[in-house]
């Protein structure tokens, strides 16, 4: 490829200069391989960008999404239908836990975000508590990047030159390295103790003011954090008390993440309103869902006499090639049982951690975690470069043929939940390299 033809695309969250330097080009994808345009075979450890878990290029979806197009290739949503988005809803609430019966489409998990936030202050409005407009998010919380979701996300970086316009406070982090470092599944110390923390920021700005929480299940983009043991059923408590609403994000954790369709499932702590998106369609199409309570949407339609009730809503919201996409992708998870495949304990997540585990002490590792098929390595600071050894080791792995991704001292992997032992042992094979090259 001519590379100065690479000029014109602004890509998102890439070094562009370094990028067009130097291009990572993928041309193709089948199962848990991508091909480069240099006609290698790289093994996705991250799932895409932790949405493609049946894998690439399933030709169950494929076929789906051609055939819609040549159906009904758009309807718009505001004031009309079209029945595939009503089916894909009955099916996703069948699926979801409790009574998250309502789903809302949006086009992505930044979407889902600001909705999810809005349906909260809509909900408070329709119940004459309007004045609960602050929401809580958790430092190193990431929550795509439109304006809710930056505020209440606690990356730096993501709102530094954007500024935070929502009213926001956030928990702490629940890395605890000291007496965490390498749990395997959820680590042992300090979950009720971090969760009450909430307990201070209820005092601090009162009940009366807060709209809700929003917190992911795991944290992701954010490192990879699994909760401390107890974390998330006493945030549970404390909104209960307050009333105050729990949001969780499942963007990343939903559709079999955690070895449950939906990770609030895995750690039995029903929020009032969750965001999905990524392995909804497989990765294969743009699509968000946001699942609400009963509670939420009655609300809301109970606050509008006629009329719409909620004002909200977006272009592509249901776009039925998505519809087609997510039929088919629930169709080959429930076909290939991939859903539970990735279950804490069991086979494959087993062998994984098994793996994983066994490169404690090499040089440089400092922190090894996991839960169920997403993992994180982290490793010591590069001398005068804080923030780079991730990305150091995303590259070599990337020169032997193995995708990763990098967050700051850290790689990450979310494979396709497709992954077999074989793949695993590559994995470590290619890391323990990588890793060893970087620290020698
Ligand atoms: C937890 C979480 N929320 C929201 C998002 C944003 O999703 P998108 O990039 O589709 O807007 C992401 C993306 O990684 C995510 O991990």
């Amino acid at each position: 490829m001519n590379h100065q033809n690479l000029a014109a695309h602004w890509m998102p969250f890439t070094p562009n200069k370094g990028f067009k330097a130097q291009p990572r080009m993928l041309t193709g994808a089948k199962g848990m391989y991508w091909t480069t345009d240099d006609r290698r075979q790289v093994l996705d450890m991250t799932a895409g960008l932790w949405c493609c878990n049946a894998g690439h290029g399933h030709p169950h979806i494929a076929e789906a999404i051609a055939r819609q197009a040549r159906e009904l290739d758009y309807a718009p949503c505001f004031g009309f239908g079209h029945p595939l988005s009503f089916e894909l809803s009955e099916r996703l609430a069948e699926l979801a836990p409790g009574n998250l019966n309502k789903v809302f489409y949006t086009n992505s998990g930044s979407e889902s975000v600001d909705t999810a936030l809005k349906m909260a202050l809509a909900y408070h409005h329709a119940r004459g508590q309007a004045g609960r407009q602050l929401f809580i998010g958790r430092e190193r919380g990431y929550h795509g990047v439109n304006f809710g979701g930056i505020a209440v996300g606690g990356i730096t970086n993501n709102y530094k030159a954007f500024g935070q316009w929502l009213a926001v406070d956030h928990l702490s982090h629940t890395q605890d390295l000291g007496r965490n470092a390498f749990s395997k599944g959820l680590p042992e110390y300090g979950g009720i103790e971090m969760a009450n923390e909430l307990e201070r920021l209820i005092k601090l700005h009162d009940a009366s003011r807060i709209a809700a929480v929003i917190i992911e299940p795991i944290t992701g983009a954010g490192g990879v954090l699994p909760p401390p043991v107890g974390y998330l059923k006493r945030i549970r408590e404390i909104c209960d008390q307050h009333d105050i609403l729990l949001i969780f994000d499942e963007v990343i954790c939903g559709f079999g993440r955690t070895g449950n369709a939906f990770a609030s499932q895995t750690f039995d702590v029903l929020p009032d309103i969750m965001t999905t998106a990524k392995g909804l369609t497989n990765g294969a199409a743009p699509m968000g869902a946001v699942f609400a309570g009963d509670h939420i949407y009655d609300a809301v339609m109970a606050s509008a006499a006629a009329g719409v009730e909620f004002f909200h809503g977006y272009t592509y919201s249901a776009h039925p090639l998505a519809c087609a996409a997510a039929m088919a992708t629930l169709d080959v998870y429930e076909q290939d049982g991939l859903l539970y495949r990735a279950a804490q304990g069991g086979e494959i997540a087993d062998y994984f951690e098994q793996g994983l585990h066994s490169l404690k002490g090499l040089p440089g590792v400092i922190d090894i975690r996991n839960y169920s098929l997403i993992a994180a390595v982290e490793f010591e600071p590069l001398a005068g470069k804080p923030g780079a050894s991730g990305s150091a080791v995303q590259s070599m792995a990337w020169e032997q043929g193995m995708m990763l991704r990098s967050l700051g001292d850290a790689i990450a992997m979310s494979p396709p939940l497709i992954i077999e032992k074989h793949h695993v042992d590559q994995t470590i094979g290619i890391l323990e390299k990588s890793i060893r090259q970087l620290y020698n």
